[in-house]
């Protein structure tokens, strides 16, 4: 049978420097979907965990829905169901999108658990103990219809700055400014409407700003592994003395869907309390069930680590909050936290609207293997906060080409003569074959670069192991051995060389691809791969089974599929909807979407100057003023309806991004909106367009 080779690497003896390791990632909102942004981070959790499984460590990665909060609340009124409805429903698709995706959660559960609410009060009672929490009157918006406190982006109203409509409470969208949600102007409720009122409310706080917390937080974050996160860490805390830590605010007033604070009677904690203590919670659910000591994995003393997985835009409530709520309630601390950047589809942001505001079900629903997705984040993944792009032609062309062409491949190629001429036996002399030597030597520096986080690396050099396998390969030329009955031994050498350099491979890929190598694992007639099986060739011993195809390439069908899928699924209001395969109905069809209407720059113009145009009776020459540093020219065809004189001075709408065009009489640089009846004909009659007055040259018109 199988003898581990004795001068590579030696495996590790069972249970020595068995680590003990808990492992999180940020908890989805319960209101929405998985989408292929979030899976950036649970691929890149899941990936870690699986390599250190693969060490024999004792490793538990713990998930949950995160269900508490306003938004979820008001969805749920809106969908008529109870908040508690919604969570559960949303879960099961989560869990869903989890399992197709490979993502192995020792524990999938929920914030809205009674272990959560336990968790919860002992540690808020802890804080309190640590003279930690205070209570303080806070003025805040009230929505005096709905009776609710509103929190900022519920409050809607015109930019202070630049007076567009409909923006939220602390930016706009059209001119990028910010302010505070008491400077808008007409603000209103995005709930009921109403005006919001000004509130005063007792809420409890956090007292972040305590000299401990300061000193505790100085210190901890030393420990960070990612530099960006201990430099953005010491930008908030600032310089010592500086106390530019401001206290948290932890509770929201009722209604609200969440855990209502003990003692308090209508005050809830605030999403962001609740959250991180799911981490725990999820973990002492399981603890129980497995029989695990679950305080020998929190209390201060624990040797167990801990990890926490997040995205970047998350790091203050992890990196400041989170571990100031531990220390200063008597449990150990994270041992780290790692940011990850954002998911970017084609160099842009995903977008409802291009089809790439991708959902883990619509990766399903159009064939798409997740594995594929899971090798293409793990090629790009590095262990900085840098954002990853999907690009979806180098997407089709890196699996092809990796997966495809360089490491399945050498499988098909090897398999058949060895099945064939060979009973599916390696011939064993070939296991010391210096390739395989230089691989086995190259694996652990592979194990080492995941656990790091350098996914690409290890990718890279897994890439350029199999690049060496084919070279091989290729000089030896099997096809031609396999000619002449007198190459038979060399055949085989090449066959067997080959196959085992495939389970080498194979080892290499694991953490990324797990279903793929259990299937090699079934071909193979081997037990589940492990680090230290890197020294346990295979064996004469033991026959490989039939080869059935392991993977397919990707096909461009599939991913116009997968951009037509997200495009249909996510026209507003239909979110949740599941993904319609067949054509929209055609009514549906002379419609735009609200980014199509943003294309068009419609903006302000003043008439500035007005002539008629020699040479033609119906144009005008017009001299518009957009707000911009030269004005601009435009004829346009309204000299049978007006005078130039009785233009000039006012205002009007104009297409700012229209492509110039060359006239007879000159560049015209846009045009001007006017009116006219369906039938011109009949009812003849121009009438251009003219604003309110209020409105000023270069204003944008939406
Ligand atoms: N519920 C909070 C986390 C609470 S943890 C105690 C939350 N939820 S989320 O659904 O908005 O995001 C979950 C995770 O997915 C976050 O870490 C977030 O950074 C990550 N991502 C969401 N969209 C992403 C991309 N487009 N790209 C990469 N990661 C993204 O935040
Ligand atoms: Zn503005």
């Amino acid at each position: 049978m199988s003898a581990p080779i004795s001068d590579s690497v030696s495996p590790a003896p069972a249970n020595a420097g068995r680590r003990q390791v808990l492992v999180t990632s940020a908890l989805p909102y319960a209101n929405g979907q998985i989408h292929i942004g979030h899976m950036v981070e649970y691929i890149q959790t899941d990936i870690w965990v699986r390599a250190l499984r693969m060490h024999g460590h004792e490793v538990y990665y713990v998930g949950a829905d995160d269900t508490h909060g306003t938004p979820i609340m008001l969805r749920a009124e809106k969908e008529g169901i109870t908040p508690k409805q919604l969570i559960e429903r949303v879960w099961k698709e989560h869990k869903r999108d989890f399992d197709s995706f490979g993502i192995s959660f020792d524990n999938y559960y929920s914030t809205d658990a009674e272990e959560n609410r336990a968790l919860c009060n002992t540690i808020y009672a802890a804080l309190q103990q640590a003279g930690l929490i205070e209570a303080r009157d806070i003025e805040q918006a009230y929505d005096p219809v709905k009776e609710m406190f509103l929190p900022d982006r519920f409050i809607k109203g015109q930019c202070p700055k630049c007076g567009a409509k409909d923006q939220y409470g602390d930016n706009c969208e059209v001119c990028g400014s910010t302010y505070q949600p008491t400077e808008l102007i007409n603000p209103y409720s995005v709930v009921s409407g109403a005006t919001p009122i000004r509130k005063t409310s007792t809420h409890y706080f956090f007292k972040l700003s305590d000299p401990r917390c300061e000193e505790f937080l100085r210190g901890w974050v030393s420990g960070l592994a990612q530099p960006e996160a201990t430099n953005k860490m010491r930008e908030w805390l600032g310089d010592k003395g500086e106390a530019k830590l401001a206290d948290w605010d932890i509770s929201r007033d009722s209604p609200y869907f969440g855990f209502e604070i003990p003692g308090a009677p209508g005050k809830y904690f605030y999403v962001w309390v609740d959250a991180p203590v799911g981490y725990y919670a999820s973990f002492k659910n399981l603890a129980d069930r497995i029989g695990l000591k679950f305080d020998d994995w929190v209390k201060p003393e624990s040797k167990a680590e801990q990890y926490h997985f997040i995205g970047k835009d998350i790091l203050y409530f992890h990196t400041l909050f989170w571990p100031a709520m531990l220390e200063f309630s008597g449990h150990r601390t994270p041992t780290n936290v790692f940011a990850h950047g954002f998911l970017t589809v084609d160099g842009a942001k995903m977008s409802k609207s291009r089809g790439t505001f991708i959902t883990a079900q619509s990766v399903i629903d159009t064939g798409i293997n997740p594995e594929w997705l899971r090798y293409y984040f793990a090629a790009k993944l590095n262990s900085t906060m840098e954002d990853i792009d999907l690009n979806l032609e180098d997407f089709q062309a890196r699996v092809n080409s990796d997966l495809v062409g360089k490491y399945v491949n050498i499988a098909s190629r090897a398999a058949g003569f060895l099945l064939k001429r060979f009973e599916g036996r390696v011939q064993d002399s070939a296991m010391n074959h210096a390739l395989l030597a230089d691989m086995r030597a190259t694996i652990p520096q592979i194990a080492a670069y995941y656990e790091s986080r350098e996914y690409s690396r290890a990718l890279r050099t897994t890439m350029e192991l199999a690049d060496a396998v084919n070279a091989y390969v290729d000089t030896a030329k099997p096809w031609e051995q396999a000619k002449d009955p007198a190459n038979a031994v060399a055949l085989h050498e090449t066959c067997s060389v080959s196959l085992e350099a495939f389970r080498l491979l194979s080892l290499a890929l694991k953490p990324v691809l797990p279903k793929l190598i259990e299937q090699v694992e079934a071909f193979l007639g081997i037990a589940p791969l492990a680090w230290a099986d890197v020294a346990v060739p295979l064996s004469s011993g033991n026959a490989i089974n039939a080869y059935k195809h392991l993977t397919t390439r990707v096909d461009p069908k599939q991913i116009t599929a997968l951009l037509d899928a997200n495009r249909e699924s996510l026209q507003p209001g239909a979110e949740a909807a599941p993904v319609v395969k067949a054509a929209a109905p055609k009514e549906e069809e002379s419609f735009i979407s609200i980014d199509d209407f943003a294309k068009v720059d419609l903006r302000i113009a003043k008439i500035v100057d007005c002539k008629a145009v020699e040479g033609s009776d119906k144009l005008l020459q017009l001299t518009l003023d957009v707000g911009e540093e030269k004005t601009r020219n435009v004829f346009s065809g309204i000299k049978s309806a007006y005078k130039p004189e009785d233009l000039v001075g006012k205002l009007t709408v104009m297409v700012v991004n229209l492509a110039p065009r060359k006239m007879k009489f000159g560049l015209s640089e846009g045009m001007v909106l006017a009116a006219s009846a369906a039938n011109e004909k009949a009812e003849p009659g121009l009438y251009i367009l003219e604003p309110h007055s209020g409105a000023k040259p270069g204003m944008r018109v939406k």
